[in-house]
């Protein structure tokens, strides 16, 4: 009973990871340790996960075929799929669309083709993003909303991942979970993300951009809660529907502005914000809010941590992080 996890060094990998080997499973974890943001913090995940005796990595880009096809072989045993690697970032989607493509398209071809392919593969549980809402949905988000309106390629890519997987589903039976993440964050986490990226200009006396006065809302969702709802997913295969396949939102169906991370964050690092601000970019939505109707049903599924509390929580490890202590 093995899980193959990909992303493993990445921020929700890493966590959930953590989880399963605390629970005793046995995880092959993958990634490719791109240099997106700072390698060092991903070597770090790492060598957390490499302490534990059940946890095993091979570097590997999901994206490249002859390492996939290698790594079928390898990973033979392997019951349950965890899919966590991609290249995210909403707005660096602009910059770099051909990452988007390799790592979110063509890699999640890959995984789809590794999980038809794998003999005792029992569920695919996959990272999709609130992102694919786009423009124009009514709140709170619902997963029987139309997604057919992305603002940007990387919700692009996550709408076509979820498409590529109905019908692999559909075709070839793999069971699949793909859940819909709305603005993870905590400790260890991304560093391209407002709350880690404002923290370290907070700490450093430097502006933050602020768009739209701070109104920009997000559901903040704080990782242990992720966490939990991704392994309560993982436990459940979807395999009395059909096809095999479910889509889930994962959030902490709460709203909440930008200005009041920032009131978070300057409260728990005890410093003020320097704001500069400007208009909202058009990859961005103004808004996310989660319906969790679904994924509490089927899981139990019950954030329970306000920004009040994750906030401190990822300041105390920040601090740590950037003095060498963590
Ligand atoms: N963090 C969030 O708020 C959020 C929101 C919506 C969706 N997601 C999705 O959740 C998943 C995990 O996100 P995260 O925040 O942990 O991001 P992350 O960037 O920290 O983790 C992704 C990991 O995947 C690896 N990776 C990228 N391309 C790869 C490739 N071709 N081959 C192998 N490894 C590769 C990276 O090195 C990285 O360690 C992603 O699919 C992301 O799109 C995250």
């Amino acid at each position: 009973m093995s899980i193959l996890l990909t992303g493993a060094a990445g921020f929700i990998g890493y966590h959930v990871t953590e989880a399963l080997l605390a629970r005793g499973e046995q995880v092959m974890g993958i990634d490719d340790l791109n240099p997106y943001y700072d390698v060092r913090l991903k070597t770090a995940r790492l060598a957390r996960l490499e302490r534990h005796a059940g946890f095993r990595f091979q570097r590997a880009d999901i994206a490249d075929r002859p390492t996939m096809a290698a790594l079928a072989e390898a990973v033979a045993d392997t019951t349950r799929i965890v899919h966590l690697a991609a290249q995210a970032g909403v707005r660096h989607s602009l910059a770099a669309p051909r990452a988007y493509v390799a790592a979110n398209l063509v890699g999640h071809l890959e995984i789809l083709e590794l999980a038809r392919h794998l003999k005792r593969c029992r569920h695919l549980v996959y990272a999709s993003s609130s992102s694919v809402y786009g423009a124009g949905a009514s709140l709170p988000f619902a997963e029987s909303d139309r997604a057919d309106a992305p603002l940007s390629l990387y919700a692009a890519t996550k709408r076509a991942d979820e498409l590529m997987g109905h019908a692999y589903a559909h075709l070839f039976g793999v069971p699949q979970t793909g859940l819909r993440f709305f603005t993870v964050y905590g400790p260890w986490g991304r560093p391209d993300m407002a709350y880690f990226s404002f923290a370290e200009a907070i700490l450093r006396g430097e502006p933050i951009t602020v768009y739209d006065q701070g109104t920009v809302r997000r559901d903040f969702t704080y990782i242990d809660d992720v966490v939990a709802g991704v392994l309560g997913c993982l436990d459940r295969p979807p395999t009395a529907l059909s096809p095999p396949l479910r889509v889930l939102n994962i959030g902490n169906h709460r709203s909440e502005p930008v200005s009041a991370l920032i009131a978070a964050l300057e409260e728990a690092l005890g410093r003020r914000a320097l704001l500069r601000h400007a208009p909202r970019p058009r990859a961005d939505v103004a808004e996310t809010f989660a319906d969790i109707t679904a994924i509490a049903a089927l899981t139990g599924f019950a954030p329970a941590t306000p920004l009040a509390v994750g906030i401190p929580r990822f300041a105390a490890w920040f601090c740590d992080w950037r003095e060498g202590r963590a």
